[in-house]
């Protein structure tokens, strides 16, 4: 979705706003825009399309100004174009905004300020923001923009400037995020921190209804009340080679690489072999209060929702507490019963996703203690939930999300196990689950060696327009997150049910044009599952299945077979994705898709 970047300092900003930019490319966006004190007056040059077509508009611009904003946009109220884009200005080009998040009210806002003589050019809501700064302007310009902000409704990252204020920029954030990157003599603003990684590693992250002032040397951080902050300073703890391609063609291929690396970070320091224990100490509660949780709820978008799927069954076997797993944009128009003894889970990535963020929001409102389970670290779903736990996996940039569910997963384990062993769980269970957990990277380095002819696979089923993705128990989520990986990527229709559900309607669709993968390790369903598959072939149906090393049966009976290792039950879904994310990857790229920034997607999703 949209990003921003902002730089005041003393060095030439245009080439600072555009590299930033491109580091927020991954997020998703239709267009770009950068505005620079040039001059003594404000210069503005915005383009549809990549940041390359922006550049290309800049070539013949010798700017050389040390303050500027910029903005790659998303659209959501008026189509992708160059007048659309970010930066917007006030009628006398004396302002420039750039802006996150949605005015509600901007109607309400356009037509008064239409009646008092404001000339809008845009089909945007937030160049309503640009006019009535403008409107409550007389001098002050942090003031203006207070006093503007306390008469919108919706949510704001926002940074503006004034030509009668060449030293200042001020940003603001309500639901969408804003951090204040703080080098020498210079600072930065941005809608995440990959841009500021290159300049500096100390942050502060603005909270809801803050205001900063920020000039090259220094910040000041406000309330819209007025009252002054002073926010702790936080440190981002990896660098810029952990967002770079590497030797990657593209970041999702170097992000499933990583996903053995996911599951280790997740687990660094948390689990005791020899006890069979786990401890994830962010969750903020006593063993006594966890053995008082009742019920779980998850709620995620997404992957992070299907990770919560898997996180279902692993719960329930292991803790013993019943877990609902639910779509966060659903949860939070619900009725969602919360009594006591119920805790909610709010697992994302970004930490950043509205669905996800309100959902949580709508949880503590009914007084249950929230939880995050999240990668981006100070991100808004870290910060406004009672407690939690970081994944560690690092930037993840490709916008379909996959080591970033290795290591959902795997927190998830540890959460089932920490759980577990406080009720039911005996101390042989903990410790054979510690020691196959511990396991699982290098089994997936395994199965990553088997990239070549995953490859080939592909390539041999990308004639095909749909497919089935199966899978049984535990599995079946990773049959929707296979199905899901594909249609993100590849744009190849992909369903995902049950193994048996497929009987009860799906298998009338089942013909030699409409193949299937089916998940089945050696479980405790293997038998059926081998029954369900004898159906898809009796009616000609072509199957791919990722089965258990050493089972020789599948191959007799399915069309190709891609192995794992064997591990517990309970944790094969950390094995079995690996294939199906490696199956979605070359399939698009076999097909010539934008394979990290696939279309119509947005890596973290902001609005409604
Ligand atoms: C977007 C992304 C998905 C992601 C979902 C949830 O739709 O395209 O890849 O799974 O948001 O994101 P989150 O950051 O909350 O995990």
């Amino acid at each position: 979705m949209c990003g921003i970047v902002g730089y005041i300092g003393s060095k030439s900003a245009k080439p600072i706003l555009l590299d930033g930019l491109k580091k927020l490319e991954y997020r998703g966006y239709d267009s770009a825009g950068i505005a620079i004190f040039e001059n003594d007056g404000i210069q503005l040059e915005k383009k549809k399309g990549k940041i390359a077509v922006l550049e290309e508009a800049l070539k013949g611009k010798d700017w050389k100004g040390t303050v500027g904003i910029s903005h790659t946009r998303w659209a959501t109220h008026g189509k992708p174009s160059s007048i659309n884009a970010h930066p917007h200005t006030d009628c006398k080009e004396k302002i420039a905004i750039v802006h996150n998040g949605i005015i509600e009210n901007y109607l309400q806002i356009k037509n008064r300020l239409i009646e008092k003589g404001h000339n809008f050019i845009t089909e945007t809501d937030s160049e309503v923001l640009a006019h009535l700064i403008e409107e409550e302007y007389h001098g002050d310009l942090s003031e203006a923009v207070r006093s503007a902000l306390t008469k919108v409704e919706g949510t704001y990252g926002i940074v503006v400037m004034h030509s009668d204020h060449p030293n200042l920029i001020i940003t603001a954030r309500k639901g969408s995020p804003v951090v204040i990157g703080i080098g020498e003599g210079e600072n930065f603003v941005a809608s995440d921190v990959t841009p500021l990684i290159s300049h500096t590693k100390n942050v502060v992250y603005l909270d809801d209804e803050e205001i900063a002032e920020i000039s090259a040397d220094k910040y000041r951080i406000f309330t819209i009340g007025k009252e002054e902050r002073n926010h702790e300073v936080s440190k981002i703890d990896w660098g810029i080679e952990d967002a770079e391609k590497k030797h990657y063609d593209h970041f999702m291929q170097k992000e499933i690489f990583e996903e053995g690396d996911a599951v280790y970070n997740a687990m660094r320091g948390r689990v005791i072999p020899e006890e069979g224990i786990a401890h994830l100490g962010g969750l903020n509660m006593t063993d006594d209060e966890m053995r008082a949780v009742k019920r779980i709820v998850i709620i995620a978008c997404g992957t992070a929702h299907y990770a919560g799927r898997v996180g279902e069954y692993m719960i329930e076997r292991y803790a013993n507490i019943p877990v609902e797993v639910e779509y966060a944009s659903e949860f939070r128009y619900r009725d969602p019963v919360i009594d006591e003894g119920t805790i909610v889970f709010a697992i994302s990535q970004s930490g950043e996703t509205a669905d996800t963020l309100a959902a949580m929001q709508e949880a503590k409102r009914r007084g249950a203690k929230t939880l995050g389970i999240v990668n981006s670290v100070g991100s808004t779903i870290a910060r406004e939930s009672d407690g939690g736990t970081y994944i560690h996996a690092g930037p993840e940039i490709g916008v379909a999300s996959t080591k970033a569910f290795s290591g959902q997963l795997t927190a998830l384990a540890i959460l089932a196990l920490q759980f577990g062993r406080l009720r039911d769980m005996s101390v042989s269970t903990g410790r054979k689950l510690v020691k196959e957990l511990i396991d699982i990277p290098e089994k997936i380095e395994n199965i990553l060696t088997q990239n070549d002819f995953i490859r080939k696979l592909s390539e041999k089923y990308s004639i095909y327009e749909d497919f089935f993705f199966l899978g049984r128990g535990i599995n079946y989520p990773i049959a929707l997150e296979g199905a899901l990986k594909l249609k993100e990527i590849s744009y190849i229709h992909a369903e995902a049910y049950p193994m048996a559900e497929l009987k009860h309607g799906p298998i009338a669709l089942i013909d030699d044009k409409f193949p299937c993968v089916v998940v089945v390790p050696k479980d405790d369903y293997y038998e059926k599952n081998i029954s369900n598959i004898q159906e898809i072939k009796a009616r000609d149906g072509r199957i791919i299945a990722i089965a258990t090393e050493g089972d020789k049966e599948i191959s007799k009976i399915v069309d190709d077979v891609i192995y794992i290792p064997p591990t517990m039950d309970l944790l094969l879904p950390l094995l079995t994705i690996v294939p199906l994310h490696l199956f979605a990857y070359h399939m698009a790229v076999k097909l010539g898709r934008d394979v990290d920034k696939p279309r119509n997607l947005a890596k973290s999703v902001t609005v409604e």
